[in-house]
């Protein structure tokens, strides 16, 4: 029987820590303050957007919300994003993905100020991560990491094998897990012999965005399995990129969709509006 990872209750310890970091900040008259954008109606933001500012509620963060509607313009949305860079009282600005097709999303995330990119994804942070200085981290990567060390997993020379390569979550990942001294290898859609790579993995990682891709045929006895996907399935269930039913026979532990990777994305928003404070009041 794997051990199962309990991310909404790690990721519940960690907002209770920011509940208290926040609250020695607010005694310094610092207020931690995140601004969210949402641009347009699309029903899954609308849903993260909710959870995001119920979590800055929980932790003591104020929230300043801005809901766009689609016909933004470009140049509307990058004329508030200078506004809020321009604002001292602003930690933090996040704005929403997907955008609308009409509005760059390159040119927006390049446009926010990178001691507020509390999403890690300017060009910036994610130079900053690849070299190993002090910068906002992706939340979900970052999530991972603090799932692994929560439950006592050792990274240090570990083989971590990290599948999908995306900007947000597969390169951040193998960045962060090299950082902590794991052995790493991305594989993705052109990998030629997926499995043989996988069953490598002490710890593997799933981001490839294919509802319960993974087997047990993927995995090496004892590994330690992370399931990034979130998929509804006919009926409402949901399930990760992994077959949980096969793989958590043959694993030594596992996350669950629901309840693994996702609560982390969020925990993870709150810690680098924090640290935001923090950088920007020389802390
Ligand atoms: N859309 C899906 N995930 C994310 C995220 O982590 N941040 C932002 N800004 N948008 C998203």
């Amino acid at each position: 029987m794997a051990e199962i990872i309990d991310g909404k209750q790690i990721s519940l310890d960690i907002k209770d820590e920011i509940k208290d970091k926040v609250a020695w900040l607010k005694g310094k008259d610092i207020e931690v303050t995140l601004a969210v954008i949402l641009v347009g109606n699309d029903p899954a933001s609308t849903v993260y957007v909710k959870n995001k500012k119920l979590a800055c509620e929980y932790t003591g963060i104020k929230s300043l919300s801005y809901e766009l509607p689609e016909e933004t313009t470009e140049e509307e949305l990058l004329k508030l994003i200078d506004e809020l860079n321009a604002d001292k009282k602003v930690n933090g600005i996040l704005v929403q993905l997907p955008l609308p097709k009409h509005i760059k999303e390159d040119a927006v995330i390049k446009r926010i100020s990178p001691d507020k990119d509390v999403d890690g994804f300017h060009p910036e942070s994610v130079g900053r991560l690849s070299i190993g200085e002090r910068g906002f981290v992706s939340c979900t990567p970052a999530g991972i990491i603090q799932l692994l060390k929560r439950s006592k997993v050792d990274i240090d020379g570990a083989e971590c094998v990290v599948v999908g390569r995306s900007n947000i979550v597969g390169k951040p990942m193998a960045m962060l897990l090299i950082r902590e001294n794991g052995t790493v290898t991305v594989c993705h859609s052109r990998t030629k012999d997926l499995k043989e790579v996988t069953k490598r993995a002490d710890i593997l990682v799933v981001a490839i965005g294919k509802p319960e891709f993974i087997d047990a045929s993927y995995v090496k006895e004892g590994a330690v399995v992370i399931d990034v996907g979130i998929h509804r399935k006919e009926g409402k269930k949901l399930c990760g990129d992994v077959n949980y039913a096969s793989v958590e026979p043959v694993c030594s532990k596992i996350t669950p969709v629901p309840g693994g990777v996702g609560p982390m994305t969020i925990a993870m928003l709150m810690y680098n509006c924090y640290e935001a404070a923090l950088m920007q009041n020389g802390l």
